[in-house]
């Protein structure tokens, strides 16, 4: 196995969710990236082994932070047999590393993902028995999942740094009903117009995840520091590079000046587990929770932020419930022209009940797998 550098030129591929791409572009030319390189679900850059735990520590909108091993045309099976072998592996992968394949194809003329999936491990599996000289390959040590994407015909390889999903930032032990993820939570706050020193409000905020995200924006706590990485376990990154980026994580927190964020929901159990994981998370004193009834929400201040995620209907509770929710929010924020309120529903219906105005914007995204829309109504400056 080669040991590179520190500075060694590497390309890595940020992942995201369907309308985060340029979420996280912004994110990684804050982290000083210049040459992006975008496409439908991720984000390519050039970067060096350092940036590594830096991108993963930091991203809070991203799903994956994927090494780059090759890109190329594969239009039969021996081309993607020969060029995925053709690719030096054993510079990475150790003699008894574990490297699982999945594989995704689309509008390719290889279009089985189960037959690239094979494929791909075949040729890994002979490239790596010939480097090291042997004939089996244990699979007992770190894991280098590696994605085969198939997209149009060309072929990307690369290697999976994060290990579990970058959602899991490691202060959500209970989820309570329907939890957003935690990638998307952080989405709809940069994707709002909110600034750390406004009010801002979730009266429906469940286990409070998009309240948690905000409060870890504000205080510039990286999303990552509660957790570790697949590719901490590879000998080829120093791990010096793991404990700086960590401990430069650990100087940025920002725990000057006062927050004011609030979270309500009327069940007790979401309020009990919210408090919880904002304090794993390290912002206990930046949100205050407490159980509230949606109808029971008074609002005396012209100004502030309420950004929320409603149940769906189809998945919790049924249609006149949620109809009379909007009916309350409407009732509430009607006349407080100086709140911008930002709602995250599958219910296309919203806005028919949310009557303050047209919203200035809609953005398509995905929870999970179901297509919801982002209602955007800014308020008066
Ligand atoms: C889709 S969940 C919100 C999930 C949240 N974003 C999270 O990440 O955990 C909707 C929440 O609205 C709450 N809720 C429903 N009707 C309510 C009402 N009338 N008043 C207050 N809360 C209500 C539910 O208890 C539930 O926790």
């Amino acid at each position: 196995m080669v040991t590179y550098g520190d500075m060694e030129n590497i390309t890595l591929i940020a992942t995201a969710k369907f309308g985060l791409e340029k979420i996280v572009k912004n994110e990684l030319k804050a982290l000083g990236f210049n040459q992006l390189a975008g496409g439908e679900g991720k984000v390519e850059f050039a970067a060096t082994w350092r940036d590594v735990p830096r991108t993963n520590l930091w991203l809070r909108c991203a799903d994956r932070v994927l090494l780059k091993m090759g890109e190329f045309t594969a239009v039969t099976f021996d081309e993607l047999f020969e060029q995925t072998k053709a690719i030096p592996w054993e510079e990475l992968i150790p003699v008894d590393g574990r490297f699982p394949i999945s594989a995704k194809t689309v509008k390719s003329t290889l279009h089985s993902p189960r037959s690239c999936q094979a494929i791909v491990k075949k040729a890994v599996a002979e490239r790596l028995q010939a480097a090291y000289g042997v004939e089996w390959l244990a699979e007992t040590g770190p894991e280098y999942a590696i994605q085969a994407s198939l997209v149009r015909d060309t072929a990307v390889l690369a290697i999976d740094t994060s290990g579990a999903g970058l959602h899991k930032r490691g202060y959500r032990a209970d989820a309570g009903e329907a939890p957003l993820k935690e990638t998307l939570a952080a989405g709809l706050v940069r994707l709002s117009s909110w600034r750390p020193e406004q009010l801002l409000i979730d009266p429906l905020c469940g286990s409070g995840t998009i309240l948690i995200e905000a409060a870890m924006i504000a205080r510039n706590i990286a999303p990552g520091l509660n957790r570790t990485f697949a590719a901490e376990a590879w000998p080829v990154i120093d791990p010096q590079l793991w404990q700086d980026a960590r401990a430069a994580a650990q100087d940025a927190i920002d725990r000057n000046g006062r927050l004011h964020i609030n979270g309500y929901d009327r069940d007790a159990a979401s309020i009990a587990i919210a408090q919880s994981n904002a304090a794993k998370a390290g912002v206990a004193d930046d949100i205050t929770f407490a159980q509230k009834e949606l109808k029971d929400l008074w609002i005396d201040r012209q100004y502030g932020v309420l950004i929320s995620n409603p149940p769906y209907g189809r998945r919790l509770g049924g249609y006149k419930e949620i109809n009379d929710l909007y009916l309350t929010l409407n009732k509430i924020f009607r006349k407080k022209k100086g709140w911008a309120v930002y709602i995250l529903t599958a219910d296309a219906l919203f806005p028919r009940y949310f009557k303050r105005g047209k919203p200035d914007r809609v953005r398509k995204l995905y929870n999970g797998k179901i297509r919801v829309n982002y209602y955007q109504y800014h308020g008066e400056r």
